[in-house]
């Protein structure tokens, strides 16, 4: 599985950086680092909601309201270094198959 944070200008301006470094720090503490893959990625093309995630792999746990599926893969939107470890929790991590 696949993680890429925007750092895009509109997303970076947004905290894709803060983004980024929580990720990293949410995968170590969920002992994932060796199977997900964390990546930056240009533009996402979802400016106004970011900062933007896609994440491509297993459908999403939960569905929240900040997921859209799209033919790209599962987009995050709104994300911020205060809701990574939630949305990491809720969409991510229980269709993992390690709980
Ligand atoms: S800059 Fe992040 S979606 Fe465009």
């Amino acid at each position: 599985m696949t993680i890429k944070v925007c750092v895009g200008s509109s997303c970076h301006l947004k905290g894709s950086y803060e983004v980024i470094e929580a990720f990293k720090e949410v995968l170590k503490k969920y002992d994932v680092e060796d199977v997900i893959e964390l990546q930056a990625s240009f533009c996402l093309g979802h400016c106004a909601t970011g900062v933007t995630v896609i994440y491509e792999g297993t459908e999403p746990a939960a569905r929240g309201p900040q997921v859209e599926e799209t033919p790209e893969g599962f987009f995050i939107h709104g994300v911020n270094a205060g809701n990574v470890e939630e949305l990491f929790a809720t969409e991510i991590y229980p269709k993992l198959g390690v709980a």
